[in-house]
């Protein structure tokens, strides 16, 4: 199965940046992410063998999930694969130093993931056109406490993600 960890929206922040997307989408076009799906991914196991999801549990269970304040307030565009994000102009350092703790917690258990650097964003909308300047809209203040293990599950109608375990702050 197809997993990923992820900071997981609550309704209210799910209910803003689903307003940014669809102020974006009117500059940029593209397909929006539907707004059940829409988090930050932290770190991206890829495909797993389904003995492995006990330890990945464990291992993810052992790093002390933290509450921290984001601050989305920067919508951004990607030319080199066309999607239009929200993010934050200053991550926090306690978030940065998490996505450390738990990168390096799956690195010791050996359970791969992508190790392109962490780049905190949601991504909003994908082929999407480059919009000709970035539209002002109303900072997204989100309460971040804790993460979620995720399920990509791939349908004819595109992903649908199911947490398949959360751990507070
Ligand atoms: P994104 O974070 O830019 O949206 C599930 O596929 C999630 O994992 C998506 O949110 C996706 O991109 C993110 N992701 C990170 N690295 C990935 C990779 N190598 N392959 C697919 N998705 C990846």
């Amino acid at each position: 199965m197809r997993l990923f960890f992820a900071l997981w929206p609550d309704d209210a922040v799910r209910a803003e940046l689903a307003r940014w997307s669809r102020e974006l989408h009117a500059l940029c076009g593209g397909r929006t992410t539907r707004p059940e799906n829409l988090h930050v991914t932290l770190a991206f196991l890829g495909s797993v063998e389904e003995v492995r999801v006990a330890e990945i549990e464990r291992t993810a269970g052992e790093v002390s999930p933290r509450a921290v304040s984001l601050v989305l307030d920067q919508p951004g565009y990607w030319k080199r694969n066309r999607i239009a994000w929200a993010g934050a102009s200053t991550v926090p350092p306690e978030l940065e130093a998490f996505v450390e703790e738990l990168r390096g917690a799956l690195a010791r258990s050996h359970i791969g993931f992508d190790a392109k650097d962490f780049v905190s964003h949601v991504t909003l909308l994908r082929d999407a056109h480059e919009p000709r300047g970035m539209p002002a809209l109303d900072p997204i203040s989100w309460k971040v406490d804790g993460f979620a293990l995720v399920r990509s599950v791939t349908l004819p109608r595109g992903s649908r993600y199911e947490i398949r375990k959360s751990w507070k702050g």
